[in-house]
């Protein structure tokens, strides 16, 4: 640690601009990992990928990589993945299902809980020179793991918020990410969307409510989508993908009509935007048609208008998650370096739902998220223009300033204001900051 004291650090976030520093230090990054992803409650995975005892998964907490277990009495653990004999990484694979989690250097054996299990030829070890049975052992374990309707968090501080206090008015997205769903359920499935860029995981989360990049970033894919729209035969459906690159062309007018949204703990959202596709109910849409029933037959009319009027785009809670449940899909921004990020798209499935309601979520990510996306695409060059600039110190800050002030209390934590706001960008940065600033 040199000279980032708590002044410092108070001092690189002001109420509308940031030092170019938060983006690009990597001490201040291992400091992030530190005390945001070491400290507060990070999503580990989803219950529905693994669903059996001796199921586990990979996962990162930031810079710690983690597995998430089911041991043998139905519970959730999350293990440092890092053998506590020499320090291999035991699961080297995404998934899998096994008695043990068996060391690939030497073979030790771990039960899911964490705890040794077994080493190969224990007569090497005398009690006098070691104690296997020694808690010390185990593979280090998050000393909090907590579920909120299937979806897993965990965090590294033996005390502090309980997860429901910690999410607070977001978890509003969770459970209407459930509630879609007529059987209450979803499943993480069809695997996941990976990708890379070379810039600050900041970044991607302040794009994500940034209601005025979308115009500018994503004119080509607007541009052909309006091509492809002329042309059409009058009367004809447009594909789901035109429909979504469409979507992004609205004026910065309509933009300030929806509402971006700032809780406490640095969760915001913004108002969904994207009409048309299956899920918009002014198209009557035969598929929609059939999902809707079922969830009348299950929840009767009033609360299903309730849940499927939920019109949001994306929610985020801090610090790296991105849900729309709109089209079912779940981001997380995952750290890798300070100039490095990773990005995991799922799509979810709606139990109960027709299959077709499925393919969408599917096709929403590969759309908008995946490698072939020309919408995704826009934002890692831009992210990796910023960050490849940012490097350059002749300019030290980066400007959030666009109507400060003007945000409109609206609830108990909640603050509203018009679209093209940078109110979402702040209420992160200033989570970051309170975050930051306590050793
Ligand atoms: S490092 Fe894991 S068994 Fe040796
Ligand atoms: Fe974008």
């Amino acid at each position: 640690m040199t000279d980032l004291n708590l002044d410092h650090i108070e001092r690189l976030v002001e109420p509308g601009r940031v030092h170019r520093r938060v983006y690009t230090d990597p001490e201040i990054f291992d400091l992030e990992m530190d005390r945001i992803f070491g400290r507060i409650w990070v999503f580990v995975g989803h219950e529905s990928q693994i669903p059996r005892p001796g199921d586990w998964i990979r996962g990162r907490m930031g810079a710690r990589q983690v597995i998430v277990t089911r041991d043998e009495a139905g519970a959730l653990n999350v293990l440092d993945n890092r053998c506590s004999h020499r320090g291999m990484r035991i699961c080297l694979k995404d998934s899998g299902h096994s008695r043990r989690l068996v060391c690939p250097y030497h073979g030790w054996a771990f039960n899911h809980d964490g705890a040794l299990a077994g080493v190969p030829a224990p007569r090497g070890y005398t009690k006098k020179s070691t104690d296997l049975t020694d808690p010390a052992f185990a593979l280090k374990s998050a000393p909090r793991v907590d579920l909120y309707r299937g979806f897993i968090f965990a965090s590294m501080a033996p005390d502090g918020p309980g997860l429901v206090e910690f999410l607070g008015d977001i978890a509003a997205a969770l459970d209407n990410a459930v509630d879609r769903a007529p059987d209450g359920e979803v499943e993480f499935a069809g695997g996941v969307v990976r990708q890379e860029f070379a810039g600050n995981w900041k970044m991607h989360m302040e794009n994500a409510c940034d209601l005025v990049h979308p115009g500018y970033v994503h004119q080509s894919s607007v541009d052909a989508a309006r091509d492809h729209l002329r042309d059409a035969s009058p009367g004809s459906i447009p594909q789901q993908a035109i429909q979504m690159f469409n979507g992004n062309g609205i004026s910065l007018d309509e933009w300030d009509a929806l509402g971006v949204y700032g809780f406490e703990n640095g969760h915001c959202y913004m108002d969904g935007f994207y009409r048309g596709g299956m899920v918009d109910p002014a198209m009557a849409d035969p598929v929609f048609t059939r999902y809707r029933a079922l969830m009348v037959d299950r929840y009767g009319e009033d609360r299903t208008a309730e849940i499927l009027g939920r019109d949001t785009f994306n929610n985020l809670i801090y610090p790296n998650i991105s849900i729309n449940t709109r089209f079912q899909q779940f981001r997380v921004i995952q750290p890798v370096a300070v100039n490095r990020t990773h990005i995991y798209s799922y799509s979810m499935r709606l139990k109960g739902a027709p299959e077709e309601m499925f393919e969408m979520s599917v096709r929403f990510v590969s759309t908008a998220n995946s490698p072939s996306s020309p919408v995704s695409s826009d934002d890692f060059a831009i992210f990796e223009g910023a960050q490849a600039a940012l490097a350059n110190g002749d300019s030290e800050w980066l400007d959030f300033s666009r109507r400060l002030g003007d945000e409109q209390k609206t609830g108990k934590a909640a603050v509203r204001d018009s679209g093209t706001s940078e109110l979402p960008m702040r209420t992160q940065l200033n989570a970051w900051r309170n975050l930051m600033g306590v050793p």
